[in-house]
């Protein structure tokens, strides 16, 4: 017998369906609630509320687990690479060899941009930040591929639309560097795989050979893989929420670009390198600035702590803590930074504050400590974060797609003025 929850208001009861999900997880659906009883319900932030249901990551905030497609984060970080992780978010399943050689073929295919997004590129200041240029490039592509605005498709036209994104965001990316630094942009090397290829578009020279690290390129996809997908977080909900007005992917995921770059989410990541400069350049005093984060009438919050869903490690923090130590060491990299970082995390942990609240050091808590190692400037740690999201956000796209979601569109409980008369300029 499937089981119901039961919700009296003002003397009525209301019996709610349960659905369960594949790990035991519960949720009351209260989508005919309001048809029912008039009333809706109130969450800002949706704190506690599903928006969906998804095939796609599960996540386990309380104890601090992450697997895409049923694989364990752990799982896929140390054995798969980024381009396969891909496919697997996309298509649900891990490829087969021949699958994934079509896969990264397609996707060399289509790394070359149209000549003309240079015209827009040149529009920009190299002032610019470069997550507005991405998300501004990615956009563009509905103009170059009209036929993207079509909701009703062919899936074999959305495969292209997938593979075109894919190929093309390292391009953009790099472009979006090289604008900033008022450098001419490189074309995509399709001899190389594909985090070495993004390297050279972002570090090569006019006329001087570029060889990228392998070192670099292994440290990049394992990066990526990570970032690859966090179930329905701001950026993510964002894509689903553009998408299911049946925009365009291209305008769903630059949508999601821009919802990234705030700094409580993918932006957080450039600015945990901000704070720990801050604290070395003010004598690396920890004490102060822990002080700081717990004042309530200072805005300072320690960044990379904290979660809106781990109230316990972050798995990926895990992760890339022991990846930036690895990373550091091969390239030979000594970054006061790191001590800093370490530091602060050993304080913040025996604190109570921190304690009390479950705040744990996230993903972008050391991420930027190895983009620094790699050679990769600050305003660029977004855009590393959007590269490595991507998969998801186009996993979670096309999901929403095929089970033809309805529009997003919540409820508000109003609190302004009650209707009043409308009073003449001259009278006011
Ligand atoms: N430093 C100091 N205090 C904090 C912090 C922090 N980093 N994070 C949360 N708190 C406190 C907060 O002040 C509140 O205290 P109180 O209960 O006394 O009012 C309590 O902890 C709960 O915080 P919240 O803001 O209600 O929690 P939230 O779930 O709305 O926010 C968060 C989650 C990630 C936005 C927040 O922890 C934060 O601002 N962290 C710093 C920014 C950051 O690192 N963001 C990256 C998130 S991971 C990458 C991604 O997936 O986006």
């Amino acid at each position: 017998m499937s089981k119901t929850a039961e919700l009296n208001i003002d003397g009525k009861t209301y019996s709610l369906p349960i659905f369960t999900g594949t790990e035991d997880e519960v949720a009351i659906d209260i989508g005919k609630l309001r048809d029912q009883s008039g009333v809706v319900t109130l969450d800002p932030g949706y704190k506690n509320t599903g928006a969906t249901k998804s095939a796609i990551t599960y996540l386990d905030g309380d104890n601090g687990i992450l697997r895409y497609r049923g694989y364990s984060i752990e799982e896929l970080a140390e054995k798969s690479t980024f381009i396969e992780v891909s496919y697997l978010l996309i298509f649900g399943e891990l490829p087969g060899k021949d699958q994934l050689q079509r896969f990264r073929d397609d996707i060399k295919t289509h790394t070359l941009v149209h000549e003309d997004v240079k015209k827009i590129l040149d529009g920009f200041p190299s002032t610019a930040h470069p997550m507005g240029v991405l998300a501004s490039l990615f956009c563009s592509q509905t103009a170059f591929y009209p036929e993207s605005l079509d909701p009703n498709r062919a899936s074999e036209s959305v495969y292209l639309s997938i593979i075109r994104s894919l190929a093309k965001m390292p391009t953009f990316a790099a472009w979006a560097y090289k604008n900033a630094l008022g450098h001419p942009a490189n074309y995509p090397d399709n001899s190389l795989e594909y985090c070495s290829r993004f390297m050279k578009m972002m570090f090569a020279l006019p006329a001087e050979p570029y060889q990228p690290d392998p070192v670099i390129s292994a440290a990049i996809d394992k990066l990526l893989i990570l970032h690859a997908d966090h179930e329905q977080n701001c950026s993510t909900s964002t894509v689903r929420m553009v998408g299911s007005s049946q925009a365009s992917i291209y305008s769903s995921i630059s949508a999601g670009i821009n919802a990234l770059w705030g700094p409580l989410h993918g932006g957080a990541n450039q600015e945990v390198i901000v704070m720990l400069e801050s604290i070395v350049k003010d004598g690396g005093n920890i004490d102060k600035w822990i002080a700081k984060a717990k004042d309530k009438n200072d805005p300072f919050r320690l960044m990379g702590f904290g979660h809106r869903v781990y109230k316990n490690f972050d798995p990926r923090a895990k992760i890339i803590k022991k990846a930036a130590d690895d990373v550091l060491g091969k390239l030979g990299v000594k970054d006061p930074i790191l001590d800093v970082a370490r530091n602060l995390e050993d304080i913040a942990l025996r604190d109570p504050y921190f304690i009390e609240r479950k705040l744990y050091p996230n993903v972008d808590f050391y991420s930027g400590i190895i983009y620094r190692a790699l050679g990769i400037p600050v305003e660029m740690f977004t855009v590393m974060f959007a590269i490595g999201r991507l998969p998801g956000w186009i996993a979670q796209w096309k999901e929403m797609r095929e089970n033809k979601e309805p529009i997003g569109r919540p409820r508000q409980i109003y609190t302004g003025q009650k209707e009043r008369a409308y009073v003449p300029i001259t009278k006011r």
